[in-house]
């Protein structure tokens, strides 16, 4: 396209380049904003309308409800491929031949082991520390442990880091969970796949033999393949900021970690057990939560609810709504918590309030139903999202680093007190 996008600042003409992307997305290029106009600068508080990058992992189109990693839909996906498939997919652009897809299963296994000292780590955590907390301090202390990770300037560097998280970090989900549990830090067993050894290294009970069960791990698999990238959400975006910087691979995660913690982003699963919870300890009045989060002087939301992206419906909470019927259907659980979601989703969706704003379920509406029928304690349901979004948040670091990206250092418009003289303590 060569139209371009003209800004008439005092009087002045200044014309920038129009970008169009594969989907036709298109962006107005202001590199060269500050230095052409002598300093002025665009202000987006949440970056509502900033990209923040050019990339070529994740497409989502909020409108049409669509997701893609890589061009493939989320729906194909989740239907037919494994995360390690699709972890392979979003890291390095393709889907694996089975020769590619066996090696990359084999790399990771060669580094599952994590260094007994990390241990000693987690026992100096407190039993009642969050895992999401403990999650993040031990990814972050892995560059200790390897420290030569962080020099990822060639490609088989780069590749050896990756490999050596995609190995150790369901090690360290399931001792979060193990450790707040009382129980025996154990390590996996190589003979299993990915998924299935996650689900042994959570649940193994050390008097009895672990017998595996084929819908807690396609449930597994299938919301982890959901979870599994999403653009330039809150936490890949700190990914790619951290390791901008040429911080280490390990250390971003750990701070994609901590911002996926919060309520309004991954911690929002939990947050929604726990409002299902509270409405059905509160004698299951839908109708007065809906009140609570319609009153602007009220700071209660609806957790689960709204998309900074999705408008019309998030394609992932439809595939999760669905495997939640069949997961608890097949596990024989009934949970009254579905139905309160259910009656919540129903009259939102028809109250003005929530059409006016498009505001539909998201991706952690019902994932925690699933979880909470699998045995996965509530504190966990975050890490476990943590666990999906691994891939995405390593193909977000790696097309960073391989794009030669700079570091990311916004500006600000200042709006503090100008120059004041200094007075002394005894002049104030
Ligand atoms: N309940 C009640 N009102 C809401 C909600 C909600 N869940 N979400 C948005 N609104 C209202 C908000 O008050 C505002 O109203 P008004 O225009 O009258 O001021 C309007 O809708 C727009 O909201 P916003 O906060 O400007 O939208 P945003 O794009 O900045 O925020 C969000 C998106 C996801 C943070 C927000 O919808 C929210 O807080 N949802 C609840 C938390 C949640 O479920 N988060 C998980 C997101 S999906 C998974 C992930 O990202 O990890």
């Amino acid at each position: 396209m060569s139209e371009k996008a003209t800004i008439e600042i005092k009087g002045k003409k200044y014309e920038f380049p129009l970008l169009v992307g594969s989907e036709n997305e298109v962006a107005i290029d202001i590199k060269t904003l500050r230095s052409d106009t002598g300093g002025v600068i665009t202000l987006d508080p949440g970056y509502k309308n900033t990209g923040s990058c050019e990339s070529s992992i994740t497409f989502l189109d909020g409108e049409k409800g669509i997701l893609r990693y890589r061009g493939y839909s989320i729906e194909e996906l989740a239907e037919k491929a494994d995360f390690l498939e699709v972890a392979y997919l979003l890291i390095f652009g393709e889907l694996p031949t089975q020769e590619q897809l066996d090696k990359f299963e084999a790399d990771i296994k060669e580094n599952s082991l994590v260094d007994d000292d990390i241990r000693k780590i987690i026992d100096a955590f407190p039993k009642s520390a969050h895992p999401m907390g403990v999650l993040s301090s031990l990814t972050a202390a892995l560059t200790a442990f390897y420290p030569r990770s962080v020099d990822v300037t060639s490609e088989e560097a780069m590749y050896k880091s990756i490999v050596r998280i995609m190995g150790k970090f369901p090690v360290l989900v399931a001792w979060c969970m193990r450790k707040k549990q009382g129980l025996p830090l154990d390590y996996g067993d190589d003979n299993l796949g990915y998924v299935e050894n996650v689900l042994k290294m959570m649940f193994k009970n050390p008097n009895r033999d672990y017998e595996q069960n084929p819908v807690l791990i396609d449930a597994l698999d299938k919301l982890l393949i959901l979870h599994a990238d999403h653009e330039q959400n809150c936490s890949a975006s700190t990914v790619r900021i951290t390791g901008s910087s040429h911080a280490g691979l390990f250390v971003s995660l750990a701070s994609g970690i901590s911002a996926l913690w919060g309520p309004l982003h991954g911690g929002a699963n939990q947050a929604v057990l726990e409002m299902l919870e509270a409405i059905k300890e509160d004698g299951g009045d839908t109708k007065k939560y809906m009140a609570k989060a319609k009153d602007k002087n009220d700071p209660f939301r609806l957790m689960g609810f709204g998309h900074r992206v999705y408008k019309n419906f998030d394609p992932r909470a439809r595939i999760i709504k669905k495997a939640a019927d069949e997961v608890l259907g097949d596990l024989g659980v009934e949970d009254p918590i579905l139905d309160i979601a259910k009656g919540l989703e129903k009259e939102a969706l028809q109250d003005q309030y929530f059409v006016d704003r498009k505001l539909y379920p998201n991706v952690d509406f019902y994932s925690g139903i699933i979880y909470r029928a699998m045995g996965i304690p509530v504190e966990m349901f975050t890490v476990m999202f943590a666990l999906g979004r691994l891939p995405g948040w390593i193909a977000q670091w790696r097309e960073m680093r391989m794009r030669k990206e700079p570091i990311g250092r916004p500006r600000q418009l200042y709006t503090g007190a100008t120059y004041r003289e200094f007075k002394t303590i005894d002049k104030r």
